[in-house]
C-alpha cells in the first residue's frame, strides 16, 4: 500500500470529508428522512403515526436489530408511486454526490413493497430513473442491488428473483438483509446458486448480531464475493485468516453498529482492528436517516473514536473502490482521483 504523508488531527476530518470513496452498503428505504417521508405521506393521502419530524426523530432509539426493521418497515408504507421511489433515491444521491462518494451500490427490496400492493416494476424503475439521472447530472456512478429478506421462506425469494427478471439489465447483484439471527445464509442456498447461474454478483449480510458460522456459510454455501458487516468475525482467528488471504471485502457500518449497540461505543468499535488485521475493510452508512449520519460522519466520527489517520483513510477508501463491481478501469480512474487528493491536501 502506498505510503500517505501525516495530516495534522485538525485537518484530518476535512481529508475525510474530500476524498474520493465509494459507497457499498446503504439501502435506500433507510435514506427516507422523515421530512421526506411527511411530504411522500401527504402527497400519496396517507398520515404518519407521529404529529411531527422531531417526534418521528425521537422514536429513533433501538436496541437491537429486530427494533429497528420494525420503525424501518413502518417508514416504507409511504412509498406508493415510482415517483415516490424517484425521489428517495434521488435525495440520497444528491447528498452521496456532495460526500464525495464517486459510485456507490445500492440496496433496495421489492418483497418489503409487493407486500404492501405495489409491483417490482414501480420500484425498479423508480430506483433505476433516479441512478440515471444522478450519473448524468451529478456524475456519480450508482447501481442496483435486489436483497431478499432473510426472515421470508427462501420459495419467496425466488418469487422476488422472477419478477426482477424482467429489469435485469437495471440490477447489477443480489443481497441478503433483514433479521439475521435465526435465518442463516445457508436457508438460501438454492436462490442464490439461481442468481449466481443468472450472472448476479453476490452479496450477503453476515455476522453483524449473528455468529462467525454464518459468514462461513455465505461464503462456502452462497459463494458471496463480499459480506456486508461481517463484524463479528474478529471472533474467529480462523475466518480472518480466510477472509484476509481472499481478500474478502467487508462492508462495515460503525454508526449502524453503534444505533443497534453491536458495540457499545464507537471508541469499542473493531474497525482498527479489522485493517490491523488485513481485512479488506470499508466504511458505509447502512441506514443513513435512522442511524445518525451519512457516509462522511460515519468517517469523521469513527476516526475520532478511534485515533485512526490519513494512511487509514487512505486505505479504505482504496477498499471502497477496489471492492466495488466497477470494471477495472473505471477502478483505477477513481483511484488514481484518490491519490491525487491525497497528494494535494495541505
Ligand atoms: N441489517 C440487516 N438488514 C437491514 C439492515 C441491517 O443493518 N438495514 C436495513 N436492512
Ligand atoms: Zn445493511
Amino acid at each position: 500500500m502506498r505510503q500517505i504523508k501525516p495530516v495534522v488531527s485538525e485537518r484530518l476530518p476535512e481529508l475525510l470529508r474530500r476524498m474520493p470513496k465509494a459507497e457499498l452498503h446503504m439501502h435506500i428505504e433507510g435514506s427516507l428522512e422523515p421530512e421526506l417521508m411527511f411530504a411522500l405521506a401527504a402527497r400519496n393521502g396517507l398520515t404518519v403515526p407521529y404529529p411531527d419530524v422531531a417526534a418521528l426523530r425521537r422514536a429513533y432509539v433501538f436496541n437491537n436489530l429486530q427494533e429497528f426493521l420494525d420503525v424501518y418497515h413502518a417508514g416504507t408504507l409511504v412509498l406508493r408511486t415510482e415517483q415516490d421511489f424517484y425521489d428517495m433515491c434521488w435525495a440520497y444521491l444528491v447528498r452521496a454526490a456532495a460526500d464525495h462518494v464517486l459510485h456507490t451500490e445500492i440496496f433496495f427490496d421489492t418483497q418489503t413493497h409487493t407486500s404492501h400492493g405495489l409491483s417490482a416494476d414501480v420500484v425498479i424503475n423508480g430506483l433505476h430513473r433516479a441512478c440515471a439521472d444522478a450519473q448524468e447530472q451529478l456524475g456519480i456512478s450508482a447501481s442496483l442491488i435486489l436483497c431478499f429478506l432473510r426472515h421470508l421462506s427462501e420459495h419467496e425469494a425466488f418469487e422476488a428473483l422472477e419478477q426482477a427478471l424482467p429489469y435485469r439489465d437495471k440490477l447489477v447483484g443480489i443481497g441478503l438483509a433483514s433479521s439475521e439471527l435465526g435465518h442463516p445464509p445457508e436457508k438460501f442456498a438454492k436462490v442464490f446458486a439461481r442468481a449466481r447461474a443468472l450472472d448476479f454478483r453476490l452479496v450477503a449480510h453476515a455476522g453483524e448480531e449473528g455468529p462467525p458460522a454464518y459468514i462461513w456459510s455465505a461464503l462456502d454455501v452462497l459463494k458471496v464475493e463480499r459480506i456486508d458487516h461481517g463484524v463479528q468475525a474478529l471472533r474467529d482467528p480462523a475466518l480472518v485468516t480466510r477472509l484476509a488471504f481472499e481478500r474478502i471485502p467487508l462492508t462495515v457500518c460503525p454508526l449502524s453498529n453503534l444505533k443497534l449497540k453491536v458495540f457499545p461505543t464507537l471508541a469499542q468499535h473493531n474497525l482498527g482492528r479489522m485493517l490491523q488485521a488485513g481485512l479488506v475493510a470499508t466504511v458505509n452508512s447502512d441506514d443513513p436517516a435512522y442511524f445518525g449520519g451519512y457516509i462522511n460522519e460515519n468517517y469523521t466520527q469513527t476516526f475520532a473514536a478511534l485515533g485512526l489517520t490519513a494512511q487509514h483513510a487512505y486505505q479504505l477508501a482504496h477498499n471502497s473502490f477496489a471492492a466495488s463491481f466497477i470494471d477495472a478501469s473505471a477502478k483505477q480512474a477513481f483511484q488514481d482521483r484518490l491519490v491525487e487528493v491525497f497528494e494535494t491536501f495541505e
